[in-house]
């Protein structure tokens, strides 16, 4: 027992002190922050793939932390009708959607929400509790001076060449009206990630505000190890009012994104992943700003509510969106650099592999004020890193609008 003990105190001891070699997470901090971040629950749900979902109670969920939001009484549903965004031209019947892993051990009660709980050794794995749960900083260079490969061109800048740090896309982008919702059938593949400080996504973006302090709200699919601690394809959300700058967070890892779901869990995993030349599986991601009281609600699938950026927390977004993209990103210190990443994007294909292969995106659409979902008036597709990951807009013959094809394997013969 004695010797128990001993051996439960030299490994608490060399936790603290690796902590500190290694310059990451203090030990106070993370347990301070974990017990933010943690609400209690009232039912625990032990996922087979490792996750802990807590049924939280609905007022008691991290978005009341928030200082613009502790008086904020929940807006249940949406006001709109959920029967109008709905793609108009498909069968939707003979498409495959996903599940959430956690889903096969058990639901949460009425009156909860479900959330992935965040564990200490996420926290451990993060560069500084500060910045847990962020996407990092998105640090923009113009320049004029030829970098490796041909940079993108951004509506942003004016055409102004720019490279952003870290950070590689290809996307369909439109700009230039008010958008007050965007959505999409994002197909699901699992891309492979080099190293555990990089991450690979699938998403929509809507933004507002200047290029170099934009607000913007995402949702998609991401391969992100540092964050969840695994390669697990998993649903997300992420926020921001500043460019990533001091604001903002993905799924629940601050305060600023309300949860009304018991159903689906941010950040949890998902499945089943689409196969080469096989089955094909997507998600549906819709984004819509509700006329009435200014939120944006985040919908999920065929009509899952999932919850809402409440527009109290949010400035130039509040309003209307003035630029939607649709894409992947890979976040690496290895972009723009040689020798490259090998962290894929999408399937890991090249866009121009087509169906089967490579990753897609269809019933892509946008709303304006017409409250009309359609397809964007005016797109252009952008490919930051042209020989590492491709973007192509292809009409597919049957198809009533184009399809969006994107990803690449990141390092390989021409992107060396
Ligand atoms: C939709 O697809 C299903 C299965 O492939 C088929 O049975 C059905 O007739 C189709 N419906 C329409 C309206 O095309
Ligand atoms: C970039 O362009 C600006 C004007 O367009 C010029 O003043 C500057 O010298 C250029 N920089 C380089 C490194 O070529
Ligand atoms: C961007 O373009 C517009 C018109 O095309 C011009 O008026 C404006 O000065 C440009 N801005 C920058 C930063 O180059
Ligand atoms: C880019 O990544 C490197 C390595 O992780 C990091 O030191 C640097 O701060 C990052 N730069 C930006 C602007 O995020």
């Amino acid at each position: 027992m004695a010797k128990f003990i001993f051996r439960v105190f030299l490994a608490v001891i060399l936790l603290c002190l690796s902590n500190r070699v290694n310059g990451k997470a203090k030990f106070k901090d993370v347990e301070e922050k974990l017990k933010q971040l943690n609400k209690p629950a009232v039912k625990i749900i032990q996922s087979e793939d490792g996750d802990i979902i807590d049924c939280v109670e609905i007022y008691k969920q991290p978005a009341f932390d928030h200082p613009a939001l502790r008086n904020h009484v929940i807006q249940m549903k949406p006001s709109f009708d959920l029967k109008e965004v709905k793609i108009n031209s498909k069968n939707e019947s003979s498409k495959l959607t996903v599940f959430q892993t956690w889903q096969k051990s058990g639901s949460c009660p009425e009156g909860t929400v479900s959330i992935r709980r965040i564990r200490r050794e996420d926290l451990l794995r993060a560069n500084s509790v500060q910045q847990f749960g962020r996407k990092p900083q998105e640090v923009v260079l113009k320049s004029n001076t030829t970098i490796e490969h041909k940079d993108g061109q951004s509506p942003f800048f004016n055409n102004t060449k720019f490279t952003i740090v870290n950070r590689s896309a290809a996307t369909l982008v439109t700009v230039g009206y008010n958008y007050i919702g965007a959505k999409a059938d994002i197909n699901v593949w699992t891309p492979n990630v080099e190293s555990e400080d990089e991450f690979t996504t699938a998403q929509i973006w809507l933004k507002a505000g200047p290029g170099d302090n934009f607000e913007s709200l995402e949702s998609g699919w991401m391969v992100n190890p540092q964050l969840y601690g695994d390669k697990k394809t998993r649903f997300f959300a992420h926020w921001t009012k500043d460019s990533y700058k001091t604001t903002g967070c993905f799924d629940l890892q601050c305060s600023g994104f309300i949860q009304t779901s018991s159903k689906i869990a941010l950040g949890a995993a998902i499945s089943p992943i689409s196969m080469e030349l096989g089955q094909q599986y997507y998600i549906t991601i819709g984004i819509y700003m509700d006329e009435n009281t200014n939120n944006w609600w985040l919908i999920f699938g065929n009509g899952i509510t999932i919850g809402y950026w409440p527009a109290s927390t949010l400035n130039v977004l509040k309003n209307s969106a003035t630029m939607v993209e649709w894409g992947g990103q890979v976040y690496s210190p290895n972009v723009r650099k040689s020798p490259h990443t090998k962290t894929a994007m999408g399937s890991g294909k090249f866009a121009s592999s087509l169906k089967g292969n490579a990753c897609y995106m269809e019933n892509i659409g946008i709303v304006d004020f017409s409250t009309q979902l359609q397809y964007p008036p005016a797109v252009t597709t952008l490919a930051e890193e042209n020989y590492c990951y491709t973007a192509l807009n292809h009409q597919d013959g049957s198809e009533s609008s184009p399809t969006f094809y994107f990803g690449g394997p990141g390092q390989n013969y021409n992107c060396p």
